[in-house]
């Protein structure tokens, strides 16, 4: 089971990493199907795969096929599917496992969770990477896979998925969006965003080492009512930026009165 073969459905941001990860651990990497050729032909060079943009054209002796597009478009992909061999997984938070297991013998759930830009380099040996699988033997499988790029490997069912997607919605893309609002605040200004750095990696540092619920401050935290009607009597020129502080100060009010 420690070499196994791949074929990667998808040339995305996830395919991208794991593709080229396995490819550097010395998994075979057979076929990388896209629906725009040029994407498939980028990474297929990278891990010395051939590149396909037709699902007619699927390799059909992979020991794994990973499907790794658009949570939506999972479904239309595994509909016209039926491999007479080999584990079929999709690396989506959302899709349940079930939605697979028509289109092959053996399916799985291959989750990183970690966030992926295609063009940006990450350790994935430090990506938590979350199976579940429709046998054990296929698990087992799955398991010696993930650990040829990752020390995390966490058995984690559909429904446990979901509810780590919408924590790391929470945790990565709402954290994002609220640096976001930040770096346009002070943007409008006429201020850069590098002047919150420190604070910045000083709030990460916090939270290292501690319970982000241990660590709140902040005028919503101190019930500072006066520094609150402030705030908001400032942002009353950007309706948006006005709305999440409001909603966010009620939240935290509410979790810490
Ligand atoms: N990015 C992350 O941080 C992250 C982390 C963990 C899990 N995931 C999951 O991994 C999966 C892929 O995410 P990603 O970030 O790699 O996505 P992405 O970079 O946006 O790439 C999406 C891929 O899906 C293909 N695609 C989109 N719509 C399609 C359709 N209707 N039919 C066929 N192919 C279609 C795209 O093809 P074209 O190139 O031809 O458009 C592309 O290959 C998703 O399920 C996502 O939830 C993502």
């Amino acid at each position: 089971m420690s070499s196994q073969s791949v074929v990667f459905i998808g040339a995305g941001n996830v395919a991208t990493h794991l593709a080229k990860g396995f490819y550097q651990a010395g998994v075979d990497i057979l076929q990388i199907i896209n629906r725009h050729f040029d994407k498939a032909k980028n990474l297929a060079d990278q891990v010395d795969a051939q590149p396909a943009d037709d699902l007619n054209s699927l390799m059909k002796d992979a020991d794994v096929y990973v499907v790794a597009v658009q949570d939506d478009a999972v479904q239309n992909i595994v509909k016209d599917l039926s491999l007479p061999r080999g584990t079929l997984v999709h690396t989506s938070g959302t899709v349940p496992l079930s939605q697979l297991s028509n289109a092959a013998p053996e399916s799985g759930v291959f989750y990183p969770l970690q966030t992926f830009r295609a063009d940006q380099e990450l350790d994935l040996t430090q990506a938590p990477i979350c199976l579940e699988a429709s046998s054990s033997e296929t698990y087992q499988q799955l398991k010696a896979l993930a650990s040829t790029i990752s020390n995390q490997i966490h058995p984690v069912d559909s429904e446990q998925r979901k509810t780590i997607h919408i924590a790391a919605v929470f945790l990565n893309n709402f954290t994002n969006h609220m640096l976001a609002c930040a770096e346009e605040l002070l943007s409008k200004h006429n201020m850069d965003f590098d002047l919150l750095r420190p604070l910045l990696e000083e709030t990460w540092q916090k939270v290292r080492h501690h319970k982000p619920s241990d660590v709140q401050t902040g005028p919503a935290m101190r019930n500072d009512r006066q520094v609150i009607t402030e705030h908001l009597d400032r942002l009353k020129n950007e309706p948006e930026l006005q709305a999440v502080y409001r909603v966010l100060t009620e939240s935290i009010q509410r979790k810490y009165s």
